[in-house]
């Protein structure tokens, strides 16, 4: 990284840090000068943080969508699945099955797979549990084209840019979150063969109604709550319900509700948001509902 590059962006951080804080993240701002605006004329710290050249259109959607020429049609199926249906070599099963990618009119032609590792614990292990897992399935594999720690930011419509900004996996202080150094929350890809990837990430890519009314392999309830529940907004108003951020596909009776990263944040920043980060200068990080008392987990996790 270039030092005139850090110095302008620490510039541009604290000159903007507020902005960030009321505009960004509250409820439905949508994508404009939000934490998504990369068309490097939004007010957003990340219009010079993390895009080394600035939209010639100066447009929004592009970084993600394209109207025309996209990566992927949506029938493709994945190239890799985990434990979506069960295979025959792990011993618990025979009824393989893949899915199909979705990544509606997606303009980033960088996008894996596969290889970020999952999320296991003593309570949570869903192939030896014979459940459904993988981590990739539906929106969660088009964010890590950006939040995998590898993908540069401005590789979109086809181009691959020279000097890449790849990110972290790290604490960035008790508010979370604040950049660089934390975007990249698989680690980057080479460490994922490791602790890194998403084998310290809240797990995604499970089937709620596998867990939900359910104990785990000590026999104790899993206690999560029903999905007709709602998130609940930092204002105090009802948000969207837990089944309706859950992914599902029409066309697969296989893929029905599973939890996603868009099952926790919305990337468009709509308005779906609920949580305006009334603390300090925590941000809102594009949740469906409010942190304060963590009433957030609470709506899935009944603890
Ligand atoms: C930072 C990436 C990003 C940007 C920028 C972005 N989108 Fe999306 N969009 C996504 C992802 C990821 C999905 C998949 C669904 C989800 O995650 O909720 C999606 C889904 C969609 C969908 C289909 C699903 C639905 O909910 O209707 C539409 C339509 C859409 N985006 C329109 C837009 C438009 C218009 C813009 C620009 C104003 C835009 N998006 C900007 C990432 C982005
Ligand atoms: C179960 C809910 C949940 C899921 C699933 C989830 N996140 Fe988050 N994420 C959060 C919360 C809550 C925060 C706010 C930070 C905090 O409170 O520690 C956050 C923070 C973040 C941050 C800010 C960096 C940081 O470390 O704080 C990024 C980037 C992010 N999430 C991306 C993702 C991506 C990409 C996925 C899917 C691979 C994902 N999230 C899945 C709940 C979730
Ligand atoms: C085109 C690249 C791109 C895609 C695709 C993308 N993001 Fe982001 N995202 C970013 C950048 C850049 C930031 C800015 C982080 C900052 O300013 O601290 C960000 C910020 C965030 C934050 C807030 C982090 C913070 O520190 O406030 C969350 C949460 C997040 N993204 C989740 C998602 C999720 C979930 C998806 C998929 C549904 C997604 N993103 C898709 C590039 C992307
Ligand atoms: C959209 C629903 C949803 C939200 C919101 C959610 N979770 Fe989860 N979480 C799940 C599901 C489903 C599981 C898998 C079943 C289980 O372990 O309870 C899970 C698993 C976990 C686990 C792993 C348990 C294990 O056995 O290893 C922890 C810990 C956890 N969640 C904490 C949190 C925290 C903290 C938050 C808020 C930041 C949160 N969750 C928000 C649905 C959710």
């Amino acid at each position: 990284m270039k030092k005139q590059f850090v110095a302008a962006a620490a510039v541009a951080g604290l000159a903007l840090g507020a902005v960030v804080a009321q505009g960004a993240d509250s409820k439905g701002a949508g994508i404009k000068n939000s934490v998504h605006d990369l068309s490097g004329y939004g007010t957003g710290a990340t219009a010079t943080s993390y895009v080394k050249t600035v939209d010639p259109g100066k447009r929004l959607c592009a970084y993600c969508h394209t109207p025309h020429h996209s990566a992927f049609n949506n029938q493709d199926l994945a190239a890799e699945i985990s434990y979506l249906g069960l295979d025959a070599t792990s011993g618990l099963g025979t009824t393989a099955a893949s899915y199909k990618i979705y990544a509606p009119l997606w303009s980033r032609t960088d996008v894996r797979n596969g290889g970020y590792g999952t999320y296991v614990s003593q309570t949570f292990d869903p192939e030896r549990q014979n459940k459904v897992y993988d981590p990739l399935i539906g929106p969660s594999r088009l964010c890590l084209s950006c939040h995998d720690g590898s993908i540069a930011i401005d590789s979109y419509y086809g181009q691959t840019v020279t000097n890449p900004v790849t990110t972290g996996d790290a604490f960035n202080t008790a508010l979370g979150g604040g950049g660089v150094n934390s975007i990249g929350i698989a680690g980057g890809y080479s460490a994922m063969a490791g602790t890194g990837g998403l084998t310290n990430d809240h797990p995604i890519g499970m089937r709620y109604s596998d867990y939900q009314g359910k104990q785990d392999p000590n026999g104790t309830d899993y206690e999560l709550n029903v999905t007709t529940k709602t998130f609940t907004a930092t204002d105090g108003s009802a948000g969207k319900t837990i089944s309706s951020v859950l992914y599902t596909d029409p066309s697969d009776t296989n893929v029905n509700g599973f939890v996603t990263c868009a099952s926790c944040h919305d990337v468009h920043n709509g308005n779906a948001v609920g949580n305006k980060a009334p603390e300090g200068n925590m941000r809102g990080f594009l949740l469906y509902g409010s942190q304060v008392q963590s009433s957030f987990c609470l709506t899935c996790h009944n603890k």
